[in-house]
């Protein structure tokens, strides 16, 4: 049994007050309307971390999340943030490898590698993302570049390592254009990565490893993406940025999973 996570990426969204008011609103709502069989993460602005932090304080059942770190703990890398500075200001898990980190700062594989096992290192759980372009899926080649993507990036990691992972399928096309992918592609490239896993780790870890979807998800496809069986919950970008259509994702989750 996998715990179902649903957890919401704000980007570059919300200055301090907005990130406040978001955060307090979340944890009101999540109290009393979801259920604790589904762990529940925000990931802030870097900048705002410690004040919505301290306004999780309440909400046991809510986790901090970071949209990036540095692969290095410290040293001269001028506007970067470090694993063990997360850490340090109650950061649980990290996004690693954002389609948008790939795509517009140039994150390499190589170097996601080395992102993960620093958050490891820190007691960060990472959030490892892969997902294909439009291009790629209609050359059909979908399946091995995403399996690709988790080789490159994942498999130099030990067993013990890999199990503490959260994978997230993110299909580029359907990033922020309203466009998701329907339950059974959701589910499909679920499963090639679960199989892929298991035959890199064996069916044991395989089956541990939580694969949340990613990509215009709403309160409104929440329910029937998450009914999949190798989904097992979701990053939310957009539909994060509310209160309401954030929770009624979460309270989706809670009844699908
Ligand atoms: P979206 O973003 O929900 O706005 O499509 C998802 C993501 O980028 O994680």
């Amino acid at each position: 049994m996998r715990y179902p996570l649903v957890a919401g990426n704000w980007k570059m969204h919300k200055d301090l007050a907005a990130s406040q008011q978001l955060t307090s609103e979340i944890v009101g709502m999540v109290g009393s309307e979801a259920d604790s069989r589904v762990q529940v993460v925000v990931a802030p602005p870097l900048l705002f971390l410690r004040a919505v932090n301290k306004l999780l304080a309440e909400a046991p059942g809510i986790a901090l999340g970071a949209q990036n770190c540095h692969e290095a703990n410290e040293g001269a890398f001028t506007g970067e943030i470090s694993a063990p500075m997360l850490r340090s200001v109650g950061v649980q898990y990290v996004i690693i490898g954002h389609s948008e980190r790939r795509q517009h700062f140039g994150e390499t594989d190589a170097q996601l590698a080395r992102k993960v096992n620093a958050a490891l290192a820190h007691g960060l759980t990472p959030i490892f993302c892969c997902g294909e372009t439009l291009e790629i899926r209609e050359a059909n080649t979908h399946f091995d570049f995403v399996r690709q993507q988790l080789t490159d990036g994942l498999f130099h990691l030990e067993a013990a390592q890999l199990a503490k992972l959260v994978l997230a399928y993110e299909p580029i096309w359907a990033i922020g254009t309203g466009r998701t992918a329907s339950a059974q592609q959701a589910q499909e490239m679920h499963a090639a990565l679960r199989a892929h896993l298991a035959e890199r780790y064996g069916p044991a870890v395989a089956d541990q490893v939580r694969i949340l979807y990613g990509g215009s998800v709403k309160p409104d496809n929440a329910a029937e993406i998450f009914a999949q069986p190798d989904v097992d919950g979701g990053l939310i970008g957009g539909a994060s940025l509310q209160s309401r259509s954030f929770v009624d994702i979460v309270k989706a989750a809670a009844i699908a999973l």
